[in-house]
């Protein structure tokens, strides 16, 4: 069984980058049978407001530090969703580009799981390493007016697909796949456009 987790971070009914990582899903469910998948939508997900315990907690793993009771409390439920992510052997990802960068709620969700022992460590001498191993990602982007293809600052920076790419390695997922759908507005046939970039995300994601 290959466990699938499926993350939107757009809350639009009709939403551009769910339907090319829909797309992807379909095909990937049609090439290996033996997919089981989570779907976690971050506008709908209760996410746990990241408060003084959690950081507490996070900064005591990252010290060295015993917990107390507040931070063991803290930790044991930040635990429980980051379990949750790191159980999937392929993170299927829909974002939406959001001011440069991601939609706050999915950030929110990172904040949550990008956890010391949990998803990374840190070496003094060397930096961040990640701790999950074996995972691949697909991330499925859109941007209404930025183009990767015709990249000018007039049309706002990639913190978007950069971020998320960088976020990934730090936690040790190295295989990346994007589709991508930019820009869907300032786009001269964005229907075209769309169909086309939803069909190649057919392609996306070799599952073995
Ligand atoms: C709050 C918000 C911020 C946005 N910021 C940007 C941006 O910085 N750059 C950009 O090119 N498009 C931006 N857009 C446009 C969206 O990225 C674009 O409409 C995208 O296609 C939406 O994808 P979706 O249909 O999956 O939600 C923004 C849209 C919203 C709602």
């Amino acid at each position: 069984m290959i466990k699938l987790l499926y993350i939107k971070a757009s809350p639009r009914p009709d939403s551009k980058s769910v339907a090319l990582a829909d797309a992807c899903l379909a095909a990937l469910k049609a090439r290996a049978p033996n997919l089981s998948v989570d779907i976690l939508d971050v506008w709908r997900e209760k996410l746990p407001v990241f408060d003084g315990d959690k950081v507490d907690a996070k900064m005591s793993v990252v010290t060295g530090r015993r917990h107390d009771r507040r931070q063991r409390t803290a930790w044991s439920e930040i635990t429980a969703i980051a379990n949750r992510f790191i159980a999937a052997d392929i993170y299927l990802f829909a974002v939406p580009m959001w001011n440069g960068g991601i939609p706050y709620r999915l950030k929110h969700y990172i904040d949550l799981i990008h956890q010391p022992g949990l998803l990374f460590g840190l070496e003094p001498s060397t930096g961040y390493f990640g701790l999950l191993k074996n995972k691949k990602a697909i991330i499925a982007l859109t941007s209404g007016a930025y183009s990767p293809t015709a990249p000018s600052p007039a049309y706002g920076v990639d913190h978007h697909s950069t971020y998320l790419r960088s976020w990934l390695n730090q936690a040790g997922v190295t295989d990346i796949e994007e589709i991508r759908f930019q820009p869907t507005l300032l786009n001269p046939d964005p229907d075209g456009s769309h169909k086309a970039a939803i069909a190649a995300a057919s392609h996306v994601g070799v599952v073995s």
